[in-house]
């Protein structure tokens, strides 16, 4: 494992260097060094100098780049507008920055200096209910942080906060204690992925009783003033830990994580189970949890329920809406496991960072939780606290997602729809890819799922975004078949140049423009991992690779590979699309997407 370090860096400790030789007065000045459009980089920090030492900025910079004696970084540097230097890198350096990377297993990509530790809420759903589009987007933005933060060298502790406590399961219970046999099915396990048909049938299976169960059960309470009474003495039972009642509120949970594994199975996702702490896992800190808000004054006793207010949250009446952390009948809400489950991520796991996953309808709700725990002294300065806002998921007409009859769209649906459609687009191309009926089908499923991945992770995750299943799996266009099928390309080529089982890279031929921008770009990948991890942006992950691939487009079309003029170049052209075809890869599995070697 070696840390390369970019030409952008290299570059700029070489101006650094030129720029005390010259200007020793300067002290340690940064030279502030951009990418270009008119150079490979451009340093602009003489100007704001200049001012600094009252001299004449073109001049400064004439100095510098006369210091500068680099050759075998910097080919050429120039003087420009008020006192910029424009800098091309030479050509040598960066076929030899690239062979360093292509030599390492991680790229050369170093791993992130303060690494912490951090605890990432997501992939939430709840039980006993069908999962949504929103579940989807925390899991598929969730896991993807979670590779590209593990990449990073930050310690992640996975918590997936499922939604299992609280009072529907005391009619639920209720309803299975007089109708004993609903539940039962003869097929299925809950643990392990759900990826086999065999998980998937075991899902569905679950979730239809589920949802029959549910509605039953509802039905009763609704218009059964007795059963609702019993329901209502279940759910007291349920929190008091009544044997009988929390083992069947327990094959609730175990049904629906049949179902949720065969969920996340279809998505190519791993849960695992020791990481499904959902809110019933922080009950038993939930009186203590309300015992030392009360007794440090953080919460307040108001109406009888206990509650913590803030200046600036207000309602439309004006009057301050606090965040209830126990109701007045004594139950414990929502706030009252997320508190407790912020104590134990500090306390017991060592959080330096916690993050939240959530739809962005929930960030009033974190920012009191946050606020509540500062205020306890749960959280010190030295933790952060970020909610990964997510948008809503919009149908095509831009109103949320909804099916031609009204009615919300079945995440397995729409996951199975993606497949098929995908399968059909690499089922086009499949007979020149040479393409087997298993190879179809598996390949379509890379690409429908990786379409859907792609689509999510590809817009800023706070804004709203468009299911369009015809977009997302187009060949041209910022999607993921797009980048898939650049892959492919590659490692055709790769393959069909015999003989050279690893790429030479020859750093003594000069590149072609297409070549250059293409290998420069492919440098750029640990900055822009640094950058994504720092802010939790995959999708400007999903940016540089689209542009990667664009590159290596433009590269393809306008420099033979196979049938270059010189051995030497054949040999080069071939390390360029190594290096392209290694940092696409392993940038699509970062976002959670697979790439077929053939499509
Ligand atoms: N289960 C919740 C929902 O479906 C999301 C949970 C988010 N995480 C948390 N710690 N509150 O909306």
């Amino acid at each position: 494992m070696a840390s390369v370090p970019s030409l952008a860096s290299t570059v700029d400790q070489r101006i650094a260097d030129a720029l005390s030789a010259a200007l020793p007065e300067a002290g340690a000045a940064d030279v502030l060094l951009r990418r270009s459009d008119r150079a490979d980089f451009q340093a602009n920090g003489i100007l704001a100098l200049a001012k600094k030492l009252k001299g004449n900025p073109r001049d400064l910079a004439a100095r510098v780049a006369g210091a500068l004696s680099a050759p075998e970084v910097i080919a050429d540097v120039e003087v420009s507008g008020p006192g910029f230097l424009n800098v091309t890198v030479a050509d040598r350096a960066i076929v030899e920055t690239l062979a360093a990377r292509l030599a390492d297993e991680r790229l050369g990509v170093p791993p992130s200096p303060d690494a912490g530790t951090t605890v990432i809420d997501y992939a939430q759903p709840n039980v006993a209910k069908e999962m949504h589009v929103g579940h989807l987007r925390s899991a598929v933005i969730g896991a993807a942080v979670v590779e590209i933060l593990e990449f990073m060298g930050e310690k992640v502790v996975r918590r997936h906060h499922i939604g299992d406590w609280g009072t529907q399961f005391g009619m639920l219970v209720q309803y299975l204690i007089e109708h004993p046999n609903e539940l039962d099915r003869s097929a299925g396990q809950s643990t392990g992925s759900g990826a086999s048909a065999a998980g998937e049938a075991a899902g569905e299976a679950a979730m239809s009783n589920l949802n029959r169960l549910y509605k039953a059960s509802r039905t009763l309470f609704d218009s059964d003033e007795e059963f609702k009474a019993r329901a209502r003495d279940r759910v007291v039972a349920l929190q008091a830990g009544d044997p009988e009642t929390l083992a069947l509120w327990q094959r609730f949970v175990d049904e629906s994580k049949v179902y949720f594994y065969s969920v996340f199975g279809k998505l190519d996702m791993e849960i695992h189970d020791e990481d499904i702490v959902g809110e019933s896992g922080y009950n038993h800190m939930l009186t203590e949890t309300c015992r030392l808000l009360e007794e440090s004054g953080v919460a307040v006793r108001s109406e009888g329920a206990l509650c913590v207010f803030f200046d600036d949250v207000k309602g439309p009446d004006g009057k301050q809406v606090p965040l209830i952390v126990q109701k007045s009948n004594g139950g414990f809400g929502y706030a009252a496991s997320d508190l407790s489950a912020v104590r134990d991520r500090v306390g017991n796991l060592g959080a330096t960072t916690l993050l939240y996953v959530v739809d962005v309808r929930q960030s009033l709700h974190f920012r009191m939780v946050f606020e509540t725990a500062r205020r306890a002294g749960w959280l010190s300065d030295d933790v952060k606290t970020v909610q990964l806002a997510f948008g809503t998921i919009l149908g095509k007409d831009g109103k949320p997602f909804k099916t031609r009859e009204g009615e919300t769209v079945r995440l397995e649906d729409l996951l199975d729809e993606a497949v098929e459609r995908a399968t059909a687009v690499v089922r086009e191309k499949a007979e020149k890819a040479g393409l087997g009926e298993r190879e179809i089908e598996e390949n379509g499923r890379y690409v429908g799922i990786g379409a859907v991945k792609y689509a999510d992770l590809s817009t800023s995750a706070v804004r709203d975004y468009k299911f369009d299943l015809d977009q997302m799996v187009s060949l041209s266009g910022d999607t993921s078949v797009y980048l898939q099928y650049a892959y492919a390309r590659i490692q055709s080529i790769l393959r069909r140049a015999e003989g050279t089982a690893a790429p030479v890279p020859h750093p003594e031929v000069a590149l072609a423009p297409a070549e250059r921008a293409l290998g420069l770009h492919a440098d750029r990948f640990g900055e822009t991992l640094a950058e994504v991890a720092e802010n939790y942006e995959p999708h400007k992950l999903a940016a540089y690779l689209y542009q990667l691939a664009s590159l290596f487009t433009a590269f393809y079309d306008q420099c033979p590979v196979l049938k270059a003029d010189t051995p030497e170049q054949v040999e080069n052209r071939l390390f360029l699309c190594a290096i392209t075809a290694r940092t696409l890869e392993k940038g699509l599995a970062l976002l959670g997407i697979r790439a077929p070697e053939r499509l």
